[in-house]
């Protein structure tokens, strides 16, 4: 039952601009129907959405003596006072979705209720409500709008190309589909069908529709509860971002926003995941009480506010950091640890013949035992060093892999006294002026991490003592204090510090390593958290499969 809601409460509500653009009118017209439990929404658009914008649903319908009450301004079926507001759990409550868009084109819904015989319609126009009538109708409701800010010629100038406005449309719908598997949906353009997303049982399969089933094969599955929030999704896995931001969904009680807290909280996940200037994408859902979100903030709710921000924030971070590492560790237990199960479909095959089944291989492994070791076999180029478990070719990148065993070191043992070695000669340093402040700032976090470096004279320092562990090498200070200024993704600036002191302290690529030193580093390397990733995200370690062999040598 739609009702009027009272002053009080309409003085609560975060009043302005609700359409501002064709996109907007797709927005509630849809929330409408999401709220009105439809499981199939068809959107059909013309031109942009400036000649026409077209919803039609298979919901709950409205009644007839409804229809006026719907298009009136504060007229809502969704709440009944101001206490209900710290309550929401519909998308609209506002009662101002129909009035807006009737304020600045023309509308006509036509709505059936299931139980009932006929339909009816109601049309709209600024001030202007007609009366009811009866039609025919499928259950649900279908509402059109057109010559949309026709009164208002200003507005309409403020548009884009129709193409432009119609791909604002799209994307926001593929999005939000993402947050309600279970709905068809579908969009079409100037009479042509653009896209349609199957109703699907879970949201990874909606993803596969939304993003193409390359891209969701990428992706890690995100699950944490926590006292008073759950996240749940799919993120990218390292390797699998993006160049930009756009493709980070949110969605908060099944409403779809934008937030730049989640999306520090998303970044700082990652950090040492991912490649520096690149983001994971995927989607996240995050189901709070109704009272932990306040979605009255804003006129278009595109916004909410967090009662718990800083718990939440955690939370993400959290759920998507565990998800990595999990990940991290399985791809490292897979990558250096006991090969895949011998493949089966050579069972039948030997079973027809009637031989007997050879002897499985590595019939004496279970999962449980530990990682196989790795044996150094050589290095390659001065760069890399090549390895086997006895099964598969292992490449490392010697640099990659000596940075993250140094920065893994720094980061746990850091402020210990027995992370740092004194060195027997101390040795000077001479930095310019630009040099030198940069130096300054980051001396701190350097000596946390068992770099110290005395003031000696003007413009110079004395390196007394270095990180325990990388012995004769010296630090490269010019080539530290140029990578300093880097973006590694998500990083603090402390870490940053010793990621890069990391990065300048250890083997490079061009230096000759024994044997002994290549088989100390891998045994590092493999003790590490993440050990298939340096802290800048580029891949320290390479699997060639004996499967990728024979396709070299064309045996499959
Ligand atoms: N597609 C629909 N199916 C069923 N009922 C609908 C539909 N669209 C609108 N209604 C009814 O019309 C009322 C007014 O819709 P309107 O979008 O103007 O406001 P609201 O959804 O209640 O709040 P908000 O302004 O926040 O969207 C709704 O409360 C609902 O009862
Ligand atoms: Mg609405």
């Amino acid at each position: 039952v739609i009702r009027l809601l009272d002053e009080a409460t309409i003085g609560q509500i975060a009043a302005g601009e609700v359409v501002e653009r064709p996109v907007s009118v797709v927005k509630e017209l849809v929330e409408n129907a999401l709220d009105a439990g439809a499981t199939n929404i068809a959107v059909a658009i013309a031109r942009g959405g400036m000649d026409s914008i077209d919803v039609r649903d298979d919901g709950c319908g409205i009644a007839r003596e409804d229809l006026p009450l719907a298009l009136r301004r504060h007229a809502t079926s969704k709440l009944d006072d101001a206490r209900g507001l710290e309550r929401i759990a519909t998308l609209g409550f506002r009662g101002e979705g129909l009035a807006s868009i009737a304020a600045v084109a023309k509308v006509r819904i036509s709505s059936r209720l299931a139980a009932d015989q006929v339909g009816h319609a109601i049309e709209a126009a600024g001030e202007w409500v007609g009366a009811p009538q009866a039609t025919a109708a499928p259950p649900g409701t279908r509402v059109e709008v057109r010559d949309l800010f026709g009164n208002v010629p200003v507005r309409r100038d403020f548009l884009r190309s129709p193409a432009a406005e119609f791909s604002r449309i799209s994307s926001f719908l593929a999005t939000l589909a993402l947050g309600y598997p279970g709905v068809r949906f579908s969009l079409a353009h100037d009479e042509r069908e653009v896209w349609a997303f199957p109703a699907a049982p879970s949201v990874e399969q909606r993803l596969a529709h939304v993003f193409g089933p390359a891209a969701s094969g990428g992706l890690v599955e995100i699950d944490r509860a926590d006292a008073n929030v759950t996240v749940h999704g799919f993120v990218s896995k390292p390797g699998h971002d993006r160049p930009d931001r756009r493709m980070q969904v949110l969605f908060i009680n099944g409403r779809l926003l934008r937030s730049t807290l989640l999306a520090g909280a998303w970044s700082a996940a990652y950090s040492t995941f991912a490649m520096s200037g690149r983001h994971a994408y995927g989607v996240l859902f995050l189901t709070l009480p109704p009272g932990g979100v306040d979605a009255n903030v804003h006129p278009t709710k595109s916004d909410v506010r967090l009662r718990a921000a800083n718990a939440v924030s955690d939370s993400v971070r959290r759920a998507i950091r565990s998800a990595l590492e999990g990940r991290a560790a399985a791809s490292a237990a897979g990558a250096l640890g006991a090969p895949p199960a011998r493949d089966v479909s050579f069972a039948p095959l030997d079973a027809r013949s009637g031989a007997a089944l050879p002897e499985p291989l590595f019939a004496h492994e279970t999962a449980a035992e530990p990682a196989r070791e790795l044996r150094v076999l050589a290095q390659l180029d001065d760069t890399y060093i090549l390895a086997t478990d006895g099964y598969a070719l292992v490449l490392v990148d010697q640099h990659a892999a000596h940075e993250r065993v140094a920065f893994e070191a720094i980061a746990r043992h850091h402020g210990d006294s027995k992370a740092t070695e004194p060195l027997l000669v101390p040795y000077t340093i001479e930095l310019d002026a630009a040099q030198c402040e940069r130096f300054e700032a980051s001396r701190e976090a350097l000596a946390e991490a068992g770099l110290e470096a005395e003031p000696f004279g003007e413009r110079a320092y004395r390196i007394v003592a270095t990180p325990a562990g990388y012995g004769a090498r010296a630090f490269d200070v010019a080539g530290y204090l140029d990578d300093l200024g880097d973006e590694i993704a998500g990083l603090d600036a402390r870490s940053r510090v010793w990621a890069t002191l990391a990065c300048h302290s250890v083997v490079r690529a061009g230096d000759p390593l024994e044997h002994a030193e290549m088989t100390a580093l891998l045994a590092r390397l493999v003790r590490c958290a993440n050990p298939m990733h340096c802290p800048h995200g580029r891949p320290t370690i390479v699997r060639v499969e004996p499967e990728a062999i024979a396709r070299m040598f064309r045996r499959t």
